[in-house]
């Protein structure tokens, strides 16, 4: 009998990647597909939810072979987080654009809130800080568009939900949503695990137009409409694509933390304290025991930062990676959209300093680079905070292909940074949760299949570090600068 195959599916802000992955944890088929964005106005980004789902079934197509589709025991999933979508519920036609993690239009009623006194509510009980990446202005903006008296919420013929909740949607038409996604909407009550009342009305959301909160193994709806895959092929895990990365790292082992380098980056471990200074708290899983907490950083502009400067010089971004000389003073601080953590400052804007009529693009690209990894790095130090004595980062997303970066990030970190071998992280996690559903295999294999493909060490002094490290600090002061 042919070995059975999993099937994971990782739907991210720039493409969605499908890997097939064989009872030994070879990946023996992958396929992606890019997916576009849009911006409609500044500070406005949104994605064709139909374009979403469309691209799920091309990469399931270009993925799995015919003669492999009968052996596929279950499909796991890992999806981008807080992006939104409001559908029909009778027809599953969207009310309009999905509007993404990166979107600012909500920056304005995020102040208004503020000013209320709110904050200390929704962060107590959400995890997060009023910032406009999460979901529950983005909720209230687009029930306000298509729904403002909220009848039509009420009497349940809308849908609210994250990506995973509107791929799941389009596969078995029932209306769910994964523990983890759900915990980063900023409406769930971590400690219940439930849409929490004083912040649907806050947000003026309807309980009615949520989805029903399942933990990270479901009950999901099975496959339909993902040929070459017969219907009725077990859904059997769905994580948030942050909290799969963290998972393929074997994440669940206390003193893990991680960082992935993709458009933004995110930085998390397991545990923490309930109020941890500049980081959020949210679900990371749930395996069926019980909801796992993390404490996370997200930093909004790292993978996104390089691609800015190679669409500025029109100049494919590895061939600008390679032109990276000494940065000298020049420091950029790519606050496009404001600054995430650990500052949480949405009215920072980019700045870059140090600039001379000497300056080259090679300093630059340099200057960019290290704004990557000083990111990462003041997050990893919250984290460090939270959690305690941080030795080892792991590193994975697709600008850890640089090991330029992987060496800047060591010396300003003062840490070993463990790379992955394996770029598909995050689709990589979904496939080890929905094998061990599966039970295809144990924890303790996941734990020696990914162990990292090379570490870089440390080669500048504490006191180097420092001096550069007070000098970024100097830039991100100016980047939060008030207007004059
Ligand atoms: O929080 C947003 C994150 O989930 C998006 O990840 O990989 O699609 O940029 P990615």
């Amino acid at each position: 009998m042919a070995s059975p195959l999993i099937l994971a599916v990782d739907q991210g802000t720039g493409s969605t990647k499908a890997l097939l992955v064989d009872a030994g944890g070879r990946v023996v088929a992958r396929a992606a597909v890019p997916v576009a964005e849009t911006q409609p106005r500044p500070g406005w980004v949104e994605q064709s939810a139909e374009e979403l789902w469309q691209s799920v079934r091309r990469a399931v197509a270009g993925c799995v072979a015919p003669e492999h589709a009968a052996h596929v025991a279950g499909v796991g999933f890992s999806t981008q987080r807080e992006s939104l979508v409001l559908w029909e519920r009778r027809t599953g036609e969207p009310a309009g654009p999905l509007i993404s993690w990166q979107d600012q239009r909500t920056t304005a009623q995020c102040h208004e809130l503020a000013a209320t006194g709110a904050a200390e509510l929704v962060r107590s009980v959400s995890g997060m800080p009023l910032d406009p990446m999460f979901s529950a202005l983005k909720a209230r903006w687009l029930l306000d568009t298509h729904d403002p008296d909220r009848r039509r919420s009420r009497a349940g013929e809308l849908c609210l939900g994250t990506v995973d909740s509107w791929l799941l949607s389009r596969l078995g038409g029932r209306h769910v949503i994964e523990a983890g996604n759900a915990s980063r909407t900023q409406l769930l009550d971590l400690g219940t695990g439930d849409w929490d009342p004083r912040l649907l009305d806050l947000f003026a959301v309807p309980a009615e137009v949520l989805p029903e909160v399942v933990s990270s193994r479901g009950p999901f709806p099975a496959v339909r409409g993902l040929a070459p895959l017969p219907d009725g092929v077990p859904v059997l895990a769905v994580m948030g694509d942050s909290h799969a990365a963290m998972f393929a790292h074997a994440g669940w082992r206390p003193g893990v933390v991680k960082a992935t380098y993709g458009t933004g980056s995110s930085v998390m471990a397991i545990g923490g304290p309930p109020d941890a200074p500049g980081l959020c708290r949210s679900i990371a899983w749930d395996l069926g025991a019980g909801p796992v907490h993390a404490v996370e950083g997200n930093i909004r502009a790292t993978g996104r930062t390089v691609s800015w400067l190679a669409e500025l010089f029109d100049v494919p971004a590895d061939v600008l990676l390679a032109e990276a000389t000494d940065p000298g003073d020049v420091h950029f601080v790519p606050a496009f959209g404001g600054l995430g953590a650990p500052w949480w400052d949405p009215d920072a804007s980019p700045v870059i300093t140090g600039l001379t009529l000497g300056t080259r693009r090679g300093q630059l690209v340099a200057a960019a680079l290290e704004a990557v990894a000083f990111q990462v790095e003041d997050v990893v130090a919250a984290v460090d905070q939270a959690v305690g004595d941080v030795r080892v980062l792991m590193a994975d997303g697709g600008l850890t292909r640089s090991a330029p970066l992987m060496r800047l990030q060591a010396d300003l970190s003062g840490r070993a940074v463990a790379r992955s071998g394996e770029h598909d992280l995050s689709a990589l996690g979904a496939a080890d949760a929905a094998g061990l559903a599966a039970k295809l295999w144990t924890l303790e294999r996941l734990e020696a299949r990914h162990r990292p493909a090379d570490t870089f060490e440390p080669s500048i002094d504490a006191a180097e570090r420092a001096r550069r490290k007070a000098a970024w600090h100097a830039a991100v002061r100016r980047a939060r600068r008030p207007p004059q």
